[in-house]
């Protein structure tokens, strides 16, 4: 059942190219122009009556929901919160009518995300999920729902379900660009052509898995480690964090890189591991000099970077490059060489991979 692999979790990554393509497929036009999504079916007016949208969902969905928010923001300039769903449903948000209220759950049962969908319907507002199990609690409790193709997830962390939710959360924001103009043409089949092309650079990342088990068991003993990134490649140096704590048991932590003078610089010393993501061109400046600071504390940078970015390999100590793909679909990749780094410094450990202490793959109580 585990075809051939030691562990779901490894399985579930090397299915990710057929699980991108499996949400991809049918839902963008055969030009490359449009993006379709049947089950949606809005019209402009749909569109313009949204005046804000809410994400809300846990854990590694809710880190797909900080992605989507640049997507969304950049793509179709609507205005979007994204909110832990525990949180929102004790906060009483301002949601209306006006609101387009998004829940990303793989499993659909999440009681807090079900709860947050609840409230966000009971206060008017439009309601969407994006969930990966068909006929699901949530899947039938929202008024429409995306579904992403990824397959059954079994191991806890989650893996493909990510990565999927990520593509429908891009097609998605494509679409409201499209359907409110704010997205011009050019962009919008520059960015659905690559979408194409992506089960298969996903696919080249798996060439460099020799030099990702090898950082895994230089710095898998380590006791922390830390994540950098700005803009996108925050949202995903936080699921980056999270992956390599729920299996490693590493203490990880996510920073924005502006954020480093702020406090966590304090805990930067010699030989501690900081993942620096950089595929970000707008920040990349920015970035590098983020990486000088933690070098100038002697930790041990490994950069993760677009192939050819030989500059990169100048700052840091060890590079790990994804397949050169658009800002949009760059970060789909760049979480799947975070996603062995975890693996791997699991399987250093000797930790159970697929089912990490003390967690349950569905969180159906509070
Ligand atoms: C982390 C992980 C969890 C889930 C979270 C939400 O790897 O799997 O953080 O993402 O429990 O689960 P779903 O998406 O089923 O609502």
């Amino acid at each position: 059942e585990k075809g051939g692999f030691e562990h779901f979790m490894l399985k579930e990554i090397y299915e990710q190219p057929k699980a991108i393509r499996d949400t991809l497929t049918g839902r963008i036009s055969k030009d490359n122009k449009e993006v379709i999504y049947e089950e949606l079916g809005w019209e402009p007016a749909d569109v313009a009556s949204i005046d804000r949208i809410l994400i809300t969902a846990c854990g590694t969905a809710y880190h797909a929901g900080l992605v989507a928010k640049y997507y969304i923001e950049q793509l179709a300039r609507i205005p979007v919160e994204v909110d832990i769903a525990s949180e929102y449903r004790y906060r009483n948000p301002l949601t209306d009518k006006n609101t387009l209220a998004i829940v990303i759950s793989q499993s659909g049962e999440t009681s807090d995300t079900l709860a947050a969908l609840k409230e966000a319907k009971r206060l008017g507002a439009r309601s969407l999920a994006v969930t990966n199990v068909v006929g699901s609690s949530i899947s039938r409790e929202a008024d429409q729902v995306i579904y992403t193709w990824a397959g059954p997830e079994i191991a806890v962390a989650s893996t493909k379900a990510y990565t999927t939710q990520l593509v429908a959360l891009l097609l998605l924001a494509v679409y409201l660009g499209q359907l409110n103009g704010k997205l011009d043409a050019s962009l919008r089949e520059q960015i659905l052509t690559d979408l194409h092309e992506l089960p298969n650079l996903c696919n080249e990342i798996f060439e460099s898995v020799d030099d990702i088990k090898a950082f895994a068991r230089n710095y898998g003993f380590r006791e922390d480690a830390f994540f950098l990134g700005r803009s996108i490649d925050y949202a995903v140096a936080m699921e980056g964090s999270l992956k390599l704590k729920e299996i490693s048991y590493i203490h990880a932590e996510a920073y924005a890189g502006g954020e480093l003078k702020h406090g966590t610089l304090a805990l930067i010393e010699e030989g501690v591991p900081v993942i620096a993501l950089a595929t970000q061109d707008d920040v990349r400046e920015k970035m590098m000099s983020n990486v000088k600071e933690v070098k100038a504390r002697d930790a041990v940078v490994i950069g993760l970077g677009l192939a050819g970015d030989t500059e990169l390999e100048k700052y840091v100590d060890h590079t790990i490059f994804v397949p050169r793909a658009d800002k949009y679909a760059a970060p789909i990749l760049a979480v799947v060489p975070l996603q062995l780094l975890a693996y791997y410094a699991a399987i250093t450990r000797g930790a159970d991979v697929d089912k990490p202490r003390n967690l349950a793959k569905s969180v159906t109580v509070e």
